[in-house]
């Protein structure tokens, strides 16, 4: 029997609410294909930080360093800053360990219908990859001339060649595995530094990539065809901030923030990577057991899938839509009326 060894982080908000379902399908999972999980939960989120003033422990780091993966709720409470709670947990598991691909999938499943017209199961099929270590999101900067008329905020943007190289890399070579088709997101009009940068680089890994049919959109009018024509896109390439946005409006055409997982993985399995759904805490939604707990049980799927454990993976991406399909039970974010906890012990029953 394969083990693994995960850190369990629910963070804040709906995390409480959709982790647990998360574990409830992965024993599930684990018990049909012969997988055993040591889990090891960490409180830390943004009750911590009231209470200590840290998101983590110093050595927050060096603790989660000999797990296995990492499977995340989310972080972020109304009572305390978004930089403090994202740049005092998330961002910095992202960076130390290396997981410079954001890997979102959004796919129209059968039983959703589309806030977009005219499009079925099967019609919207695409990966978002996302620079996950630089670029936008950086702490060079600063303010100058605090609580005067000539207050000033800068804010660098850093794009490095090995980081654009390695994450359009890891797009090419995913595309080749699906439609063979790589779409980067752009602003080298308006940008002028940074993204005619981006563009050289994906330009130069297209080479190395005769096989793939490569384009490039201004993000603006990207934004624009990920409405209009969400079926044109196989595997979408951007930074930080641009993968960011892309990938909760392609949650939207596909039907809700609750259907979105991801993976911030880093390939060359030196460190933990970690797995957590798109969306945040919800604060608006959180202690009332409605959240949907698919993207939080996809991410799930998710990591075993890069565990290598395909099957038991599979079985958790066939429950999900099994039970999408028939619609019931369903969370209301979906048009349904149940709870959060019904939708997770109705896929781990599928398993
Ligand atoms: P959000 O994703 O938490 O919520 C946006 C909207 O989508 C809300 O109306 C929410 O109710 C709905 N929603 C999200 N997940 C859902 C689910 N599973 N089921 C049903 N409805 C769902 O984004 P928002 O409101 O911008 O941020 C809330 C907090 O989360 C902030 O503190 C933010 O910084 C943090 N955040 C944390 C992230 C992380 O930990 N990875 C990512 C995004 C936001
Ligand atoms: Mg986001």
């Amino acid at each position: 029997m394969k083990s693994y060894r995960i850190a369990v982080i629910e963070g804040d908000g709906i995390g409480h609410e959709v982790v647990p379902e998360g574990l409830r399908v992965l024993e599930a999972a684990g018990r049909k294909h012969n997988i055993n999980f040591s889990w090891s939960h960490f409180d830390w989120s943004c009750q911590t930080y009231l209470k200590t003033g840290r998101m983590m422990p110093e050595d927050g780091l060096r603790q989660l360093r000999d797990f296995d993966a990492i499977f995340l709720g989310a972080v972020g409470h109304p009572a305390v800053p978004d930089h403090i709670s994202l740049w005092g947990l998330l961002i910095p598991i992202r960076r130390a360990f290396s997981q410079y691909v954001n890997l979102r999938p959004a796919r129209l499943l059968e039983g959703i219908s589309s806030p977009i017209k005219n499009f079925k199961a099967g019609d919207i099929d695409l990966f978002i990859v996302r620079e996950n270590n630089e670029g936008e999101y950086s702490q060079i900067g600063g303010r100058l001339y605090a609580d005067t008329d000539d207050e000033m905020a800068v804010q660098e943007t850093v794009f490095t060649r090995r980081g654009c190289d390695r994450v359009i890399r890891y797009a090419f070579e995913l595309a080749r595995t699906r439609k063979k088709h790589v779409t980067s997101a752009t602003k080298s009009n308006g940008i002028v530094y940074t993204m005619p940068f981006w563009d050289e680089r994906f330009a130069s890994m297209a080479r190395e990539f005769p096989d793939v049919r490569s384009d490039q959109y201004l993000i603006d009018i990207l934004s624009a065809h990920f409405v209009r024509h969400p079926d044109w896109f196989d595997v979408v390439v951007g930074s930080n901030l641009f993968g960011d946005i892309l990938s909760d409006l392609s949650a939207a055409v596909v039907g809700s923030m609750g259907l979105a997982p991801s993976a911030n993985l880093n390939p060359e399995r030196e460190f933990p990577s970690m797995f957590e759904p798109v969306h945040g805490s919800a604060p608006d939604i959180a202690g009332k057991n409605i959240s949907n707990p698919v993207a939080q049980i996809w991410s799930g799927a998710m990591m075993l899938e890069h565990f290598g454990e395909a099957a038991a993976a599979q079985a958790i991406l066939k429950a999900i839509e099994a039970v999408l399909a028939r619609n019931d039970p369903r969370t209301p974010d979906l048009g349904g009326n149940a709870s959060t906890s019904e939708v997770g012990k109705a896929i781990a029953a599928e398993v």
